[in-house]
């Protein structure tokens, strides 16, 4: 069935209403399609969806036997096998915990010697797989999703960037709080490479997710806010908890509108 429906912003009490729904959603999508390709974001905010998806499948509910998976980004210039590299993360918090095939789950290579060919190579990769069914996204304290930092192009291919300060503080607490540990560099999925997902289901955490929140669901479209442009979407949804919530003017109307939601239509 085809289902244009543009944005839909889910308000849930706290993170783990909201890892049960997409957590459900990604099953549900599996056990249709077994080969489904995922599209795995990496930082703290899709850890209770991954843990909800490790009890599914613990519980032989869900199988990723047959599913493959893209990652978002990956740092430049972190040793291989450091552990907050986004290989060794993915690894840690959702590949290796559940049945995915060997080599099953790719990540942009940081560590290639010619960056650009690299990029190619992923987007190509993600083609020849089909394209990604369902794209888990988080996003940044100004706007970024992967690492597309704002005024990045809404066109933008996989390549290399440079993280902003903001950013590289942010991302400190996973450094001992070290920001000088933080590269500068990264591959990161391009905004046109992401919109090309068939699904995109961004999540925010928090009070310090409320402003970006806001902008990418209220604000209009504008490279400044790369979030804003799940808005260009057939299929974007934004799961929320009430304090990432807080400074949506339309809340009620949200939540309105996914109270009285068909049930066919899933997420
Ligand atoms: C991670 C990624 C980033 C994060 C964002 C939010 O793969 O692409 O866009 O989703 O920086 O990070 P957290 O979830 O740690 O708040």
């Amino acid at each position: 069935m085809t289902r244009v429906r543009f944005m839909e912003v889910v308000i849930v009490a706290d993170a783990a209403a909201g890892a049960e729904i997409v957590g459900g959603a990604i099953a549900r999508l599996i056990a249709a399609r077994p080969d489904t390709v995922l599209g795995l974001a990496t930082g703290s905010t899709p850890l209770p969806v991954y843990d909800d998806l490790v009890r599914r499948c613990d519980a032989g509910e869900v199988s990723f036997a047959q599913a493959k998976g893209f990652a978002l980004d990956e740092y430049v210039g972190l040793p291989q096998g450091h552990p907050e590299s986004y290989r060794a993360v993915l690894d840690r918090e959702i590949v290796g915990r559940v049945d995915f095939a060997p080599d099953a789950v790719l990540t942009p290579d940081g560590w290639a010697p010619d960056p650009a060919a690299a990029c190619a190579a992923y987007d190509r990769a993600i083609a020849d797989a089909g394209g990604i069914d369902l794209q888990i996204l988080g996003v940044g304290t100004d706007g970024h999703i992967g690492f597309n930092e704002p005024t990045s192009s809404l066109a933008s291919p996989t390549r290399i960037k440079t993280l902003t300060e903001q950013t590289r503080v942010d991302n400190a607490r996973f450094f001992d709080d070290d920001i000088a540990q933080v590269p500068h560099h990264v591959l990161t999925q391009g905004i046109g490479t992401i919109l090309r997902a068939r699904h995109l289901v961004l999540l925010a955490w928090g009070s310090n997710k409320a402003e970006a929140v806001a902008a990418t669901v209220e604000g209009p479209v504008t490279s400044m806010v790369p979030s804003s442009a799940l808005h260009l979407h057939p299929h974007a949804t934004v799961v929320v908890d009430e304090p990432a919530a807080q400074q949506l003017r339309l809340s009620d109307y949200y939540r309105h509108v996914y109270d009285n939601k068909p049930q066919w239509q899933g997420l």
